[in-house]
């Protein structure tokens, strides 16, 4: 494997064209070997968007409950759930295939070839990951669930304290993935759901990720809180999760 320093952000445009984007931590924000860690890590997170969901992780993990993932890929983002798990004493759970989703795939867009297990022949993040938290020291705050969301939200019944989705962007994943974890979100805990773009000519990868949005939205059990770029920081202010049962 080459350097582990290559970093895919998403859309960066968007980044660019917001100069009043928060680019450093403010007070209670990761330390400079966390931030250190998530640049040097692969994925698809920017800075800023970065910096919003530890905020909202430190946030809700003051409830005491699991804060979890779906979606880890390479673990850019969940060295951030795991910095504010350790600070509260909490754990953070990750869910993925680590086959990596439809545009991760040999011949599409967001393709890096470094992912891919020769030996096999498909893509296997789980490696990178594991390098990810270990160069971190953020190991021992983060269970790693590896399988389909959908197969491990079946069988979960703890309350978590977050989910933040960022799994698969087909409609069938991202509301499976909503209807499999959002339940699970405690009173007063958080619902983060990355890549909202409501503009179709802003998005890069579909906009499956707007319509659970605005599925969380017109349940009446969740309250926006924030928005940084694509990501939609959401608080479970009564139960449910989906007017339509
Ligand atoms: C956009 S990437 C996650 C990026 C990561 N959060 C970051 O910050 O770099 C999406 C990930 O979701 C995983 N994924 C897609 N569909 C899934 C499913 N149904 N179950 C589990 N993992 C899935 C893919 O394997 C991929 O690693």
């Amino acid at each position: 494997m080459g350097p582990s320093v290559c970093t895919t952000e998403r859309n960066p445009m968007a980044a660019a064209s917001s100069p009043e984007l928060p680019t450093a931590p403010g007070p209670g924000g990761p330390s400079s070997g966390v931030l250190a860690a998530f640049e040097a890590a692969k994925g698809f997170m920017p800075l800023h968007e970065g910096l919003a969901l530890h905020a909202a992780a430190t946030e809700a993990a003051r409830l005491g409950l699991p804060l979890l993932e779906v979606g880890t890929y390479c673990g850019r983002s969940t060295i951030l759930l795991a910095d504010a798990a350790r600070a509260a004493g909490v754990t953070a759970l990750t869910v993925d295939h680590h086959r990596g989703s439809e545009e991760q795939q040999p011949g599409w867009e967001y393709h890096d070839p470094e992912t891919v297990d020769p030996e096999v022949g498909l893509m296997d993040t789980l490696p990178a990951f594991r390098r990810t938290l270990h160069r971190a020291g953020l190991e021992d705050h983060v269970v790693a669930l590896v399988g389909r969301s959908p197969q491990i939200a079946r069988i979960w019944n703890t309350p978590l304290g977050l989910v933040f989705i960022d799994g698969g962007h087909t409609d069938e994943h991202a509301n499976a993935d909503y209807e499999g974890w959002a339940p699970r979100v405690a009173h007063g805990g958080l619902l983060v759901i990355h890549d909202v773009f409501p503009a179709p000519e802003d998005e890069f990868t579909g906009q499956a990720p707007y319509r659970v949005y605005l599925r969380a939205l017109a349940s009446g059990a969740f309250t926006e809180v924030s928005v940084t770029d694509s990501l939609r920081v959401l608080r479970r202010t009564r139960t449910g999760s989906d007017p339509r049962r």
